[in-house]
């Protein structure tokens, strides 16, 4: 496995795998990886001829009350588990070769990166959606593999793509869940061993939320009520939010006529945790 250190050491790199013929797959990471971030992998080996995978935690989506800091670091570990998995390169910039001094751009999604996680979080998204313009420009992918997880980011990338014409693919994968259910995050470190027993309320209440939808229940207000109720039995939970919203342009929704996302963001001590679940999606 190759690791790269410049973004201009990436583009000759990917710029001699284009010449050879090689599609390139990407997997974007702020590394502390975990099976979410290896099934990213996967996909790509399956689809690309070349996996590139980044090591980057990026300062422009922190808030400053937020925890760039103390965000687990283990590079030795992610390079471990990316080499079993056969990935083919990593890149692994600096903040200076990611944002050079003086940086002025930055690249901004108006509209889908202000509701749900961007109301708490403003800047976020614009922190997002720079490092990925970044990132993509160093790396050159034809195809780059995002975690549905992060719903919204990945609703964020579609349309920064299609807006700047971006020739990237982008290729949403299912969130891979621990075995009682809680979403895999890098941030399920920081849950003490009582907020971690109750984490998995979160999709509890969103299957129970599947399976008021499928008896018929079309109403958002009803699915969120009941999602409430289920959420409030985690006496450790907190919820800043529980959103019932297009899947594509994030606009609430009241009825749920066409595919909506569901999405959730409860904090548990200081541990912010999302989640989220799509109804109406044709064969599911
Ligand atoms: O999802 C993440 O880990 C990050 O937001 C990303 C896409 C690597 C950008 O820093």
């Amino acid at each position: 496995m190759e690791i790269t250190r410049t973004p201009a050491e990436m583009q000759e790199t990917a710029g001699r795998l284009r010449r050879d013929g090689f599609r390139i797959g990407f997997v974007p990471t702020m590394g502390y990886l975990h099976e979410g971030h290896l099934s990213l992998v996967r996909a790509s080996k399956e689809r690309t001829d070349k996996t590139v995978a980044s090591i980057f935690v990026n300062p422009a989506q922190f808030g400053p009350n937020e925890d760039l800091d103390r965000y687990p670091r283990d590079f030795e570990r992610d390079l471990d588990m990316l080499a079993s998995a056969k990935c083919n390169i990593v890149f692994a910039p600096t903040n200076d070769g990611m944002y050079p001094e003086g940086n002025r751009t930055f690249v901004e999604v108006t509209g889908l990166q202000d509701g749900l996680c961007g109301r708490t979080r403003p800047g976020h998204f614009r922190g997002v959606a720079t490092v990925v313009t970044k990132l993509f420009n160093a790396v050159q992918p034809h195809v780059a593999f995002f975690g549905q997880k992060d719903a919204q980011q990945a609703a964020v990338i579609r349309r920064l793509v299609r807006d700047l014409l971006i020739p990237v693919d982008i290729v949403v994968c299912p969130i891979v869940r621990e075995s009682d259910g809680l979403a895999m995050s890098s941030r399920n470190i920081y849950l003490s061993p009582s907020e971690r027993a109750q984490a998995p309320v979160l999709n509890r209440s969103l299957l129970e939320a599947r399976a008021m939808f499928d008896g018929g229940e079309k109403s958002a207000g009803a699915l969120a009520h009941r999602i409430r109720d289920i959420l409030a039995t985690a006496d450790l939970g907190s919820v800043e939010y529980i959103e019932i919203v297009d899947r594509d342009s994030l606009e609430p929704v009241t009825e749920l006529a066409r595919p909506a996302l569901v999405a959730l963001a409860v904090y548990f001590g200081k541990t912010r945790l999302i989640d989220n679940i799509v109804l109406g999606e044709k064969g599911k």
